[in-house]
């Protein structure tokens, strides 16, 4: 399918990282849905990329947390164009791991937030795709999905939680042509981590991130790690022996 017909959702479009894609989608000419919260920059984004070139864009309000909402979320976003070819399912934050410990509120929010809710959403577009036997599911989890670390293991389990989910989906779709996506970001210049100390070689603009995205998207891949260094740095992280690894800081 040429890009210029290519129906495009995004969930959480507001997010930096998912605005630089749906930048990409715009000026590949694909006609987008955007859902997120925040309509006023819903709106924003929506005029910005019809000047970029995409002929049609939509906005849809949803907060993700209302997971009671997500059946009305999906159909609005399939049957805005009668169907779609690519979801990128975007949203999360990054909670901080102490208010998690000692509050069992905040960490079921997180949880829910970044685990309970995309997987949901997920599975809800999946019985779409897997009918229309076609199409791609992309998902953003993270490279703290890869190991529990004393810094962030909220998050990190509920992107963990997320990748086991998008594995088993992708053997379920994989008889129905349906492609599932699992984008494993590192450290990446976006609201979320505007208040760490953004910069030096390990982190990412949004650009670079979308690029790689697009890319695995058009491959068919099923697990990105973005930029590409984060897969070589997490097999590392990953095979730290348990006594070396409880003595690190990480
Ligand atoms: N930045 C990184 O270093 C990094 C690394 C690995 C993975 N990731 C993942 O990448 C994805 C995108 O994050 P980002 O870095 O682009 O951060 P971001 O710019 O802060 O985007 C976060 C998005 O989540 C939305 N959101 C949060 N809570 C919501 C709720 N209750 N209902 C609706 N929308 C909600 C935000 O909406 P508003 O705009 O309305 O706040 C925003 O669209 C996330 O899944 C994140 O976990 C990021």
């Amino acid at each position: 399918m040429s890009n210029s017909q290519r129906r495009v959702a995004i969930f959480g479009a507001t997010s930096d990282i998912a605005a630089a894609y749906a930048r990409r989608c715009a000026e590949a000419r694909a006609r987008l849905v955007l859902v997120g919260r925040d309509m006023a920059g819903l709106e924003r984004l929506a005029a910005d990329l019809k000047v970029r070139g995409a002929p049609e864009v939509i906005v849809r309000g949803a907060d993700f947390t209302e997971t009671g909402q997500l059946a009305d979320v999906a159909e609005g976003a399939w049957s805005a164009f009668g169907g779609l070819d690519v979801v990128l399912i975007a949203y999360g934050s990054l909670p901080v791991q102490e208010r998690l410990n000692s509050d069992p509120a905040e960490a079921e929010a997180a949880l829910k937030l970044n685990f309970v809710s995309p997987a949901l959403l997920a599975n809800l577009l999946a019985a779409r795709f897997e009918a229309a036997r076609a199409g791609t599911i992309a998902v953003i989890t993270s490279v703290a999905g890869d190991r529990g670390r004393q810094s962030n293991y909220g998050y990190g389990a509920a992107k963990a939680g997320l990748q086991t989910f998008l594995e088993g989906l992708r053997h379920r779709l994989y008889a129905s042509g349906v492609n599932v996506l699992d984008i494993r970001p590192g450290f990446v210049a976006t609201k979320m981590t505007a208040h760490l100390p953004q910069g030096g070689p390990l982190w990412a603009a949004p650009e670079k991130v979308a690029a790689d995205i697009a890319a695995a998207v058009e491959k068919r891949a099923a697990v990105l790690y973005t930029p590409w260094f984060w897969k070589g740095i997490m097999t590392i992280v990953r095979g730290l022996p348990r006594p070396i690894f409880h003595r690190s800081k990480l």
